[in-house]
């Protein structure tokens, strides 16, 4: 199965016009990707694999992608990776993570089988490895390694996934999400003493959502940065709350004292990491600089809206550089991107009830940081991918301290989700905005990323306009705008 999907995807893309790919961005080679899986450093590369679909632009039988690159921005497609073809994984290899050690890349993840349990046929999702060279992998014959009836007694079998690896002295552990019988999730720790992939123990549950945090928790990692240990977990089936949490699937940060992985974990704060329409299931990893990164799928389940023509589906979001601050998980894209700053345009000015754009300033492939002050207007507005015909906008209302960023105008041809509304702080009458785009997303960073949202905009290329905007009143504004170049 693997070869057939190897060879597929060889000859489709030397088929796929890469003109039409994100610059900078990871990007589905064809067919469907979602979730990032073994995001970690291997032999001086950094390597992200991803859920695949290679033979449409629709979810179904889970393979390996795979990619790799030396500074986040540049990528390199390498042959898939796992194809769901043993026993343990006919169903499917869904997430997971991998580590490097003693010079082997280790990649574990869920194998999905299904089983007779007397005239039933039940879906079992248990924990498997696959050791291999940066390019094939050898799954354990022992596989799975970690299997349901480890789980504690309370648990529900059918769902039990997205193991995250990492290695502490002479100890592998892993974090996997897990749902309690109450139908909500919890995180489950398991240890394999000496370096012993194929023997694991259950330790304890880090934590548990108590149907507080929606239903079940996928996708789960765990660190430590800055002083505290941080859980993100992606939950299923949130209810809004506020301007914090939106409906359906989201991404929750919870941030914990840091006494150490088998003691107690106790939360001090909770908050969701992305505000956007389109972000979900992300991944860290620690790179050899000491650096905690992060990326994540950037779509949802919820909001499909990637054109029906395209022959791939699915992106990443740029990896983002995390930090601890003030009980914040605070991201700033990685600063790799700044080698590829091609032209620079500075702007100093006051907008007063108008709609200005600058010579310079334009483009779908930019990063753009805009720092507004002396704000004495009603309405803020930054108009992106604009024409015409169309317009995508984030629009800060200071008296409510709220932004608005909405799509409905990008020539989406679908009824989903097209805007959402966070709450921001105002520092001393300023609010700094930096954004990427690249061709078919923003990802915006507030306040120097104490605050990130991240959505995908289907409009036609040739809408390249960038304009501000002081409504009812007045603003100063500095921009900084950066193109980015990409070859000679
Ligand atoms: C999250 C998820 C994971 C699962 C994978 C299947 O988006 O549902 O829990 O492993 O996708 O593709």
């Amino acid at each position: 199965m693997l070869e057939k999907a190897r060879i597929y995807e060889k000859e489709k893309l030397e088929t796929i016009n890469f003109d039409n790919k994100p610059k900078f961005h990871m990007s589905s080679p064809i067919g469907w990707i979602n979730d990032p899986n073994g995001f970690s450093e291997y032999d001086g590369e950094k390597h992200l694999f991803f859920q695949y679909n290679p033979f449409s632009t629709d979810w179904g039988p889970m393979h390996w992608g795979h990619c790799k690159t030396r500074d986040f921005v540049k990528w390199e497609y390498v042959p898939a990776a796992l194809a769901p073809d043993t026993d343990a994984d006919k169903s499917g290899c869904f997430s997971g993570s991998a580590i490097e050690n003693d010079g082997k890349h280790i990649l574990m993840y869920t194998g999905v089988r299904e089983a007779k349990d007397g005239e039933k046929l039940e879906s079992y999702q248990e924990q498997c490895i696959a050791i291999g060279d940066g390019l094939n992998y050898q799954k354990l014959e022992q596989n799975p390694v970690i299997t349901y009836d480890m789980l504690p007694k309370d648990s529900i079998v059918a769902d039990f996934r997205d193991p995250k690896i990492w290695l502490e002295g002479n100890t592998y552990y892993c974090v996997i999400g897990s749902r309690n019988e109450d139908g909500s999730g919890q995180i489950v720790l398991f240890k394999s003493r000496q370096l012993d992939l194929s023997s694991w123990e259950f330790c304890k549950i880090i934590d548990k959502s108590n149907n507080e945090y929606g239903k079940m928790w996928e996708c789960p990692d765990l660190f430590s940065l800055d002083g505290k240990q941080i859980l993100i977990v992606s939950p299923q089936e949130m209810e809004a709350e506020g301007y914090e949490f939106h409906p359906g699937n989201n991404t929750l940060c919870i941030i914990g004292d840091n006494n150490g992985v088998e003691s107690e974990f106790v939360r001090t704060s909770a908050h969701a990491i992305d505000y956007g329409m389109d972000f979900y299931a992300p991944q860290t990893m620690g790179t050899s600089d000491g650096r905690r990164i992060m990326i994540a799928w950037m779509k949802s389940w919820e909001n499909d809206v990637f054109p029906d023509d395209f022959e791939w589906n699915g992106m990443m979001t740029f990896p983002r550089e995390l930090h601890v601050r003030n009980e914040r998980l605070y991201q700033n894209p990685v600063e790799e991107i700044e080698q590829y700053y091609d032209v620079s345009t500075e702007v100093k000015e006051t907008l007063e009830n108008e709609k200005k754009s600058f010579n310079g300033i334009h483009g779908r492939v930019a990063d753009l940081t805009l720092e507004i002050s002396n704000i004495l207007c009603s309405k803020f507005k930054i108009n992106v991918a604009e024409n015409d015909k169309y317009v995508s906008y984030i629009e800060y209302n200071p008296a409510e301290g709220l932004i608005e960023f909405n799509r409905s105008y990008s020539g989406i041809r679908k009824d989903c989700v097209n805007s959402r509304t966070i709450k921001v702080k105002q520092q001393n009458n300023k609010i700094k905005i930096r954004l990427l785009l690249d061709s078919y997303s923003v990802e915006a960073f507030i306040n120097d990323g104490e605050q990130a949202f991240s959505f995908l905009i289907f409009t036609d290329q040739d809408a390249k306009g960038i304009s501000f905007e002081a409504i009812e009143g007045s603003a100063d504004i500095l921009v900084d705008h950066n193109t980015l170049k990409f070859s000679d």
